[in-house]
Order: structure tokens, then sequence, then C-alpha cells
């Protein structure tokens, strides 16, 4: 028998259906709760909301668990690619041999933006962000595109998922030698998805160079970290405008924008710059703590804390392994990382942090790798939008082909003035 929570309000009873997840997550579902009450749910921040049922990824917060269609994070990051994660991410499964040699054509195929998108990248400042490009760049790349909406056709959305995972990496790339004045470097046929990218970024036209495995392999993992992370901001954001059924490309730019703020995908440079500035001001670790805790300074340790993870972050263990490995690999000691390492140490002892379940997320060592492969920061979150994009492309899938798809439309309790009249500007006080 299907299960029911009551409501009882203002004398009356009302019956609502639980909804079970295949991993028990329990949900009232109370699409019929305004209709029958009148009154609408508030949840300012979406901590208690369910926006939609989902067959993506899963996460048990309180357990730190990380799943993408049913495969654990750690099996996916140690055995998988980026490229394999992502054909399983927006299509469902594992893909076969063949499946993956035809996506990884795809790939190749379509790793040229069209040329006339060169001309673009002229008319962004030298100082433009590279998330504000990347943004601009996707939606424009929709507009040489004829297979913008395809998401009941497999076959012709594999071509649409291909040409923008392998075209997002030629784009965040050419924003990169752009922002430095460097000739934009095309993508090779013979590379992995990952070196591609690496090449594209830290290649010259007089300088070929060949990505340390060990380096390509840290960046790939970085990227089937990133993933997808169900309905966090910027996949929400995908799906809102998606939901008004506007194009994959339109969508996808959109959450490039969510992704980009730093409580978001920015939090990987905020990360650095704050333990830059620990280390440039010499400041102890205690002291900068006192500062964290101190509720008037509205200062956050930066790479901590998340909504759902009340434990640690398990992209964050794995990142935190990989950092040491890179680092050793590379000969390189950095002294943000035993800053990072130090503050770490510190708050997870900390009664502030451990009564507010607050542990490292996948932001707090991530950019120590990308810094000591040589990523300049203002990159970081561009990778992040990289690897987010399996995830975007999926949720914004799982939209269209919802049988109850509807525009998400959330309403609001209003609190503002009531009915008031107009006064012409000459009798105003
Ligand atoms: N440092 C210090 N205090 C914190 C932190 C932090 N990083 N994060 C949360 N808190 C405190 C917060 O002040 C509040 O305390 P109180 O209850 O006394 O008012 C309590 O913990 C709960 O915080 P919240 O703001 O209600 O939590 P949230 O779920 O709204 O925010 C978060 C989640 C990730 C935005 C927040 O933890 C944060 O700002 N962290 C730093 C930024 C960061 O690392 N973001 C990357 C998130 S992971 C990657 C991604 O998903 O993009």
């Amino acid at each position: 028998m299907s299960e029911k929570a009551t409501l009882t309000y203002d004398g009356k009873s009302y019956e609502y259906p639980v909804i079970v997840g295949t991993e028990n997550e329990r949900a009232i579902d109370i699409a019929q709760l305004r209709a029958q009450t009148g009154m609408i749910t508030l949840d300012d921040g979406y901590s208690n909301t369910g926006s939609c049922v989902s067959n993506i990824t899963f996460i048990d917060g309180e357990q730190g668990i990380l799943r993408y269609r049913g495969y654990p994070i750690e099996q996916l990051a140690e055995h998988s690619t980026f490229i394999e994660t992502a054909y399983l991410i927006i299509f469902g499964e594992l893909p076969t041999e063949k499946q993956l040699a035809e996506f990884r054509n795809l790939l190749v195929e379509h790793m040229f933006i069209h040329e006339a998108m060169r001309h673009h990248f002229e008319g962004f400042p030298a100082s433009a962000p590279p998330m504000a490009i990347l943004s601009a760049m996707i939606n424009t790349m929709g507009c040489f595109d004829p297979l913008l909406t395809q998401p009941e056709d497999p076959a012709r959305f594999l071509e649409a998922s291909a040409r923008l995972i392998s075209r997002v990496r030629t784009i965040a790339a050419a924003a990169y030698k752009k922002s430095v004045g460097d000739p934009i470097i095309y993508p090779r046929f013979d590379l992995s998805y990952t070196a591609n990218f690496l090449h594209m970024l830290f290649c010259k036209p007089n300088r070929i160079c060949r990505p340390d495995p060990a380096v390509e392999r840290a960046m790939d993992q970085i990227f089937i970290l990133h993933a997808d992370h169900e309905q966090n901001c910027s996949t929400s954001t995908v799906r809102m405008v998606g939901s008004s059924q506007a194009n994959l490309y339109a969508s996808v730019a959109a959450g490039v924008c969510a992704l980009w703020g730093p409580l978001h995908g920015g939090a990987n440079v905020a990360v650095i710059e704050m333990l830059e500035n620990i280390h440039q001001s010499g400041e102890t670790i205690p002291n900068f703590m006192t500062k964290i805790k101190d509720k008037k300074a509205h200062a956050r340790l930066m790479g901590f804390g998340h909504r759902v993870y009340k434990n640690y972050d398990p992209r964050a263990k794995f990142i935190k392994q990989s950092c040491d490995a890179v680092l050793s690999k590379l000969g390189i000691k950095d002294p943000l990382l035993d800053i990072a390492l130090q503050l770490e140490e510190i708050a997870v002892k900390d009664p502030y942090f451990v009564e507010r379940k607050l542990y490292p997320n996948v932001d707090f060592y991530s950019g120590i790798i990308m810094r000591a492969v040589g990523i300049p920061m203002n990159m970081f979150t561009v990778l992040f939008a990289i690897g987010r994009l399996p995830g975007w492309i999926a949720n914004w899938r799982e939209v269209h082909l919802s049988p109850q798809a509807r525009i998400y439309r959330p309403r609001q309790v209003y609190n503002g003035p009531t009915v008031r009249q107009y006064v012409p500007i000459g009798a105003r006080a």
C-alpha cells in the first residue's frame, strides 16, 4: 500500500502521497496542495525541496556517497575515463566498445569550432573573464548548429552532445589563449580528450608539448569527479531554462553563468585566493580560523561546507590523494598545500565546524592540483564547467523527455507594499 502524509490545518486534514526513490529517499508529493488548501510551501534556498524526480545521480550527504547512474564515483574515478563517464551520465549505461568508439569519433569529427567563430573572440577585451567568454560562445555555437534540440532522437542527440562536449574544450582553450594574447591552437585528432585540452592550452605554434601522462590522468579524474552532482545551482538552472523549451546551448550557457559564483564553481578560485592571502600576509592559521568563526567578519572558509554533504565530500577525498600524487610526480612543493592541510586539520576538530558538519568539499584541493599543472587561476572554474557539462546535458535531456514536463515556475510569498495609488512626480514628497 502506498504511503501517505497527512497535513492538518485549520481543522481540516489533507492527504498527500509519499514518493519513495530507489534508494529509499522519501518525499511528500504536494502537487495538489495549493488546489486543495490555497496555500503554498515556503523553502527559501530550496534546502527541503525536491524539484524533480531524476534517474541520473544519487547523493547520500550524511554518509558521503556519490554515484552516477548507480556507479560509485570512486570506481569511475579509478577505472573510467571522462568520456566514458560522460556517455554513462547522458545515456544511462556504460557504453559498449562500439558505442564508445562511435562517441569518440564524433568528438574528433566535431572538435573544431566554425572558423567564423574565431572572429567573435576578437570582440572581448583581454581582461574578459573566461567564464563570460565561455557562456557567450556556447550560445554563439548554438547559432551555427542545426542540431539544436533533438532529445527524442538518440542518434542526433548523441551527435549534439558530442559537438557540445568536444567544442566546449576548444572554446575554453581559445578563450584562455586570447586572454594572454597568444595564437589560438587547433585541436589534434590523435590525442585523448583531456590531453587535447592541455595541448590547446599550453602549446604554441613554435612549441609542441606533450602533457605528462600522470597530469593528463589527474585532470581527466577531475573532470570525472565534477561530471554531475544532482540538483546543484547550475544544474537546476539548466533544468529551469530547459523547462521553457529553450535549446540545449542556451540552457547550458545559463548553467555556466550560475556556476561562475564563488559559492558554487567559483569556490576553487576563492580557495586559492584565500590560501595565497594567508601565505602572503604571514597570518597564523589559528588567527585566521578565529576570524572565520566570528560572525561579524562575514568570512567563510572557502572550500568547506556543502548544502548536501554533512560528511567528507567523497570527491574531496579522491582529489586530496590525487593532489599529493601530482605534486610529488612533478616534484613541486607548494606552501599553499601545507596551509590547506593545516586548515583542514584544525577545522575537523574545531567545534564550530564539527557542530555545523562542515568538511572539505570538491574545491578545497582541486585548485592546488590545477595550479601545480600550470592552469591559470581564471581558468579553474572553466575546467569545472567542462567537467560538469555531461551532467547539464543529461539533466536537460531528462527535462525534455519527461512525460510530466512542465515549465518550472515556483511561487512566492509576497511581502511588499499592499495596493497604493500612483502619485504624479510633481506631487511626490
Ligand atoms: N565557513 C564558515 N562557516 C560556514 C561555511 C564555511 N565555509 N559554510 C557554512 N558555514 C556556516 C554558516 O555560517 C552557517 O552558520 P550559522 O548556522 O551559525 O549561521 C552554517 O554553517 C550553515 O551554513 P549555510 O550558509 O546555511 O549553508 P548552505 O547550505 O546554505 O551553504 C555552501 C553551502 C557550500 C554555500 C557554504 O558551505 C559555503 O559558503 N561554503 C564556502 C564556499 C564553497 O566552498 N563552495 C563550494 C561548494 S562545493 C562545489 C559546488 O557545489 O559548487
